[in-house]
This record gives structure tokens, C-alpha cells and sequence, in this order.
């Protein structure tokens, strides 16, 4: 099963030390464990074992090929929300019936891309996007087949404001008021084909009742598009599972499958669900190694090498993430200390005032639960190239995301314009 412990006192993941990728990849880097990301697959699969059901992965989570290539094979499907993810969901191997496409502000090119590519469901947030669809599918001679994101309007228990997506005035989908009538108008289009009610309530999601009340109100809406003339094949409960950070508890799966299927099965459709954290956050460790120790004022700060260009969830939304030594020091005395990066930001942090063993530059650091919306928030602020991705199966690694080059970072510049008349 693998994950991410300490053996004859040193962190390893899996079988492999992470001093010993630290070494031959350099850090900062980032570090999956392949095996966890298999077991969490397969649990949340037999979680939902009472319906048929597929389970797209939320591509946006961790678009690292490595795991997407693990993902589908061990039978996962995938969620994308933007043109680039769908290319890099196809270029993974995920064929176009195993893609949803999602996302508020679909662009008519992307459109025009999901459309051609012909996947297996375009989840529409809007009536002016329906048409569009409808538009845009009969200049390419097909038939799109749509769901209707439906905001169900519930109360969102989510890990922070900016990532509950579910409640009355969110900006994500339709207002669960006015999706009877989106729902007509998708009946009635020439061009698409309303095959499922879809909702993304949030994500880190503290209360599975939202899910039970959003389900149920998705489930009363199918019941009466199917009586106007839909053909309603699925039901798509979005993402939104939680992960521990610190000591919360792992979420009950059973009691989130319950939920999700019976509301399936008074349909007798597909169950589709979105996961993307539950999969790979814990599956991740962002590895950096400290650079200096100060102190200032009554503060004492670690400095590593990597901050938020690496992990924004901290600066961004107050994320807690554990750190661990990755070798502690013998008898090193508790200190409390921000942990930050060398970022030219006040608020460039990992972690603040927390209670560390005492560190000394050198040393390697485990940021947990980092595996995602680590990476894939990650930026080249400071001219900062992004790092390394290293995936460990069992005794074995390898990097699958090479770290960026300093010529990465200038690659687009036209160093002599090609100024034109306006
Ligand atoms: N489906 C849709 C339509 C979504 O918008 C999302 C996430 C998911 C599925 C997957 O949700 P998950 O299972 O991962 O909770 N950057 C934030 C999280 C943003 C989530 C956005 N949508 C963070 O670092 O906490």
C-alpha cells in the first residue's frame, strides 16, 4: 500500500528514502506515492459498489502525467475544465468517452475541441451556453452529449469561502430555480443531447448533507426532464471529498457512497463523481531542504528553498499542511517557528508559528499532504523555475515531471518584436 513513513528514523516513501531522491533530484520537489494513490482509488470504488458508476478523476487536482497514466490504469476516468486539460487527458491515454468537460467560462474554441473530440459529456453551466453548444456542434455536424450543472443552492461546509462552489449566488452553474427551464431548452435544441444533472457543491467538504440535499434535489429535477422527453443516463455528484490536514479524521466512505448511490438508483443511472484531492493529497509531499535559520524581533524563521511559488495553499487560503524533519535530529528541543520560502513576500509561508524540532540549515523538510493543487498552483514568480515530480512505486522511482531549466523561463520572449501598423 505504501505512503509515507519513518524507517530506521529517517522518512521514506514507500520503500524509497526521501533523502535519497532529495540527493539525486535535487529539492525543492514534489513526491508521490504511487501506491497510495492506487488503495485510495480502489476503496472509493468499492465505496460505491451499490450502483454502477464511474469515477472521473479532477484532472485540475494534479495534471502529472505519471499519475494520470496510474489513474487510468487502474480503471479511473477523468474530469477536465479547460482545453489544455483535455489535451493533456487525451495525451494520457484517456479516450474521449472517458472525459467530462466542465468549467464556467468555456471559451468556443474549447468548446469546439470538446465537441469534435467527442466526450463523453460537456457539463453546461448556462442557457448561453447551451446554445452555444447546440451552435457549434451543428457546424461540426454532431450531437453534443450535455449535463446541466445545477447550483442546488445548500448549505457548504468547505475547508474555506473560496472553495465552497455550491450555495444561493456561487457563480458556478444554474441557479437550481432556472434549470427546469435550461432543461427544456436543452430538450428542444436541435444539436445536444441532455443526458445528466451534474453539481460541484465544494471542495473539502467537512458535512456529506450536502451532498444528500444537493443529490436529492438533482434526482427530483431528473425526474421531471425525463417526463418532458430527456433522456437522462447519468447523475454526477461532482468532487468534494475531504482529506485530513492535521488530525481530522478520514472521511466515512461508505456513508458518502450511501448517499451518492441510492440517490443513483431511484433513477437507475450511472453514478459519475469527480474526486480529485481524495485521491492525491495525501499521495504527496513537497520535499525541501532548509537554508538558513534567523531570528528577528521575537520571531525565529526557517528558510527553505521552497515557498509559496511551490505550495500557495498556505499564503493563499490559510491551508494548514504538517512538516516533518525528514531526518530528525537526535534530542533537538521543540521550537516555534514560520516556516517560509525566499520569496520577496511578507506573505511567502508554509507554515506559521509552528512548533518544529529544532532544524539547522541542511536539513530536509516534508510538507505533507501536498500532493494536491500543490504543483498544479505553482508559479515562476521570482523567476523561479518549477520543480521537479518524482513518483516512488514500491523500491522503485523516477522523476516524471523534470524540473524546469532557467531557459524554460525565457523561452516565450521575442527578444526582437515584430512591430506592426495598427
Ligand atoms: N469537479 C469540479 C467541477 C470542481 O470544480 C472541482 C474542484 C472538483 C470536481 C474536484 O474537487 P475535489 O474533489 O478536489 O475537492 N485549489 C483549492 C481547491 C479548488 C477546487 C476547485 N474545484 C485548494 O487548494 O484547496
Amino acid at each position: 500500500m505504501g505512503g509515507f513513513a519513518v524507517r530506521d528514523g529517517a522518512l521514506h516513501c514507500e520503500a524509497v528514502p526521501l533523502a535519497l531522491i532529495a540527493h539525486a533530484a535535487a529539492t525543492p520537489a514534489y513526491v508521490y506515492s504511487a501506491g497510495l494513490i492506487r488503495d485510495r482509488f480502489a476503496r472509493l470504488d468499492a465505496a460505491l459498489a451499490a450502483a454502477p458508476h464511474r469515477i472521473h478523476y479532477s484532472l485540475k487536482a494534479n495534471g502529472s502525467r505519471g499519475i494520470l497514466e496510474l489513474l487510468r490504469a487502474a480503471g479511473c476516468a477523468v474530469d477536465v475544465v479547460s482545453g489544455g486539460e483535455l489535451y493533456k487527458a487525451l495525451r494520457a491515454g484517456f479516450t474521449p468517452d472517458e472525459i467530462l468537460f466542465g468549467g464556467v467560462g468555456k471559451t468556443e474554441g474549447e468548446l469546439r475541441e470538446a465537441i469534435a473530440a467527442g466526450v463523453k459529456l460537456i457539463n453546461v453551466e448556462s442557457e448561453a451556453e447551451l446554445r452555444l453548444v447546440s451552435r457549434l456542434a451543428a457546424d461540426l455536424g454532431a450531437v453534443a452529449n450535455v449535463g446541466l450543472r445545477v447550483n442546488p443552492e445548500v448549505d457548504v461546509k468547505s475547508g474555506h469561502q473560496y472553495i465552497a462552489t455550491g450555495e444561493r449566488g456561487h457563480k458556478f452553474g444554474i441557479p437550481i430555480g432556472d434549470a427546469a427551464s435550461a432543461g427544456r431548452l436543452a430538450i428542444a435544441l436541435p444539436n445536444v443531447s441532455l443526458q445528466a444533472l451534474d453539481m460541484h457543491v465544494g471542495s473539502q467538504l467537512s458535512s456529506f448533507d450536502a451532498f444528500r440535499e444537493g443529490t436529492a434535489r438533482l434526482v427530483e429535477l431528473s425526474m421531471e426532464l425525463r417526463a418532458a422527453g430527456a433522456d437522462i443516463r447519468y447523475l454526477d455528484a461532482g468532487g468534494g471529498l475531504p482529506v485530513p490536514y492535521d488530525a481530522e479524521e478520514e472521511p466515512d466512505l461508505a456513508a458518502y457512497g450511501a448517499i451518492v448511490t441510492a440517490a443513483a438508483n431511484t433513477l437507475g443511472v450511472e453514478l459519475l463523481v469527480e474526486p480529485g484531492r481524495f485521491f492525491v493529497a495525501a499521495s504527496g509531499v513537497l520535499l525541501t531542504r532548509v537554508l538558513y535559520c534567523k531570528e528577528s524581533g521575537a520571531k525565529a524563521y526557517v528558510i527553505c528553498d521552497a515557498g509559496m511559488t511551490e505550495l500557495l495553499r498556505p499564503s493563499h487560503y490559510d491551508a494548514f499542511h504538517r512538516i516533518e524533519a525528514v531526518s530528525p535530529r537526535a534530542g533537538a528541543g521543540a521550537v516555534t517557528v514560520d516556516v517560509v520560502g525566499p520569496v520577496c513576500e511578507s506573505g511567502d509561508f508554509l507554515a506559521l508559528d509552528r512548533e518544529l524540532p529544532g532544524v539547522e540549515p541542511g536539513d530536509l523538510l516534508a510538507v505533507h499532504t501536498a500532493g494536491a493543487y500543490g504543483y498544479v498552483m505553482s508559479s515562476q514568480y521570482n523567476a523561479r523555475p518549477r520543480v521537479a515530480e518524482v513518483l516512488v512505486d514500491g523500491t522503485r522511482w523516477a522523476v516524471v515531471t523534470a524540473r524546469e531549466t532557467y531557459e524554460d523561463l525565457v523561452r516565450h520572449e521575442i527578444p526582437v518584436p515584430q512591430w506592426r501598423e495598427a
